[in-house]
């Protein structure tokens, strides 16, 4: 595990992006595990603009998404779909044909699933999974639970996570109960795993996955275990690793 500090989100987004980008020179055709939220703009902001200089290019990338609201339409302004197109689609040479996204508007929830996790295999796996971190560790949407979800499944979010998305939607009436997710397997099997954290709110938790025990309580805490797992956080963020465990940070 690499830790790379960065004093702040601005810092945090450029670390990230060139990590990214990295993979994406060496193999045009990666399979790109995305993510939404706050955590990533800056970094999908990054990498835009060097699509925009000619550095990177996503023209061959194909891509797989993480999670979706069930009942959002890829059109609502709230759906994952949505996000995407605009804070990275809509802003590099990607071919739609390429991307993908569970259905949120899926009839049978359990063929959404099976059909999902078809996709990711037929793709043969991802090469670099982006993922931000819940309040309460969930990664995806993946929530604290008794035991890993390997598959891609529908989830009853969680309190925490209906209250940390609030922010998004007119009210908290307004945020869906669940959502498809990608499971803690294709994650696990990506080459590189790209974590992206900023801002206090998300100190205790990143030391409690990655330096705490390995609980499915705490579901980030299984990429201790990942292969090649690259944490992107800025100060504020990393203000407990860096009281508790210094030495490992990168700076
Ligand atoms: C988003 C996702 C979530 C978020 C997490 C952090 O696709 O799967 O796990 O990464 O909730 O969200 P932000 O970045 O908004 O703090």
């Amino acid at each position: 595990m690499r830790i790379l500090y960065a004093e702040d989100y601005e810092g945090m987004s450029f670390n990230a992006a060139k990590v990214m980008a990295s993979v994406i020179i060496n193999k045009p055709d990666a399979v790109l595990g995305l993510a939404t939220g706050s955590s990533p703009v800056g970094m999908y902001e990054d990498l835009a603009d060097w699509y925009r200089k000619g550095i990177i290019s996503f023209r061959q990338c194909r891509s797989v998404n993480l999670d979706e609201y069930v009942g959002l339409s890829p059109e609502h302004n709230m759906s994952y779909a949505y996000f995407m197109r605009e804070n990275l689609f809509k802003n590099v040479d990607i071919d739609m044909k390429n991307v993908n996204i569970p259905s949120g508007l899926a009839e049978d929830g359990d063929a959404e699933c099976a059909r999902y996790d078809a996709v990711i295999d037929s793709l043969g796996g991802i090469d670099i999974q982006l993922l931000g971190i819940g309040n309460n560790g969930h990664i995806g949407f993946n929530e604290p639970a008794d035991h890993f979800p390997l598959g891609t499944h529908r989830v009853t979010l969680t309190d925490s996570t209906i209250d940390a998305n609030k922010r998004f939607f007119a009210s908290r009436d307004d945020v869906p109960r669940f959502a498809y997710t990608m499971g803690i397997k294709p994650i696990m099997q990506a080459k590189k795993v790209l974590l992206v954290a900023s801002g206090e709110g998300k100190a205790e938790i990143l030391e409690k996955a990655f330096f705490g025990p390995v609980t499915p309580e705490v579901p980030a805490s299984i990429l201790q275990m990942a292969e090649d797992l690259v944490v992107c956080a800025d100060r504020a963020a990393l203000s407990v690793i860096m009281k508790k465990h210094p030495e490992c940070v990168e700076k």
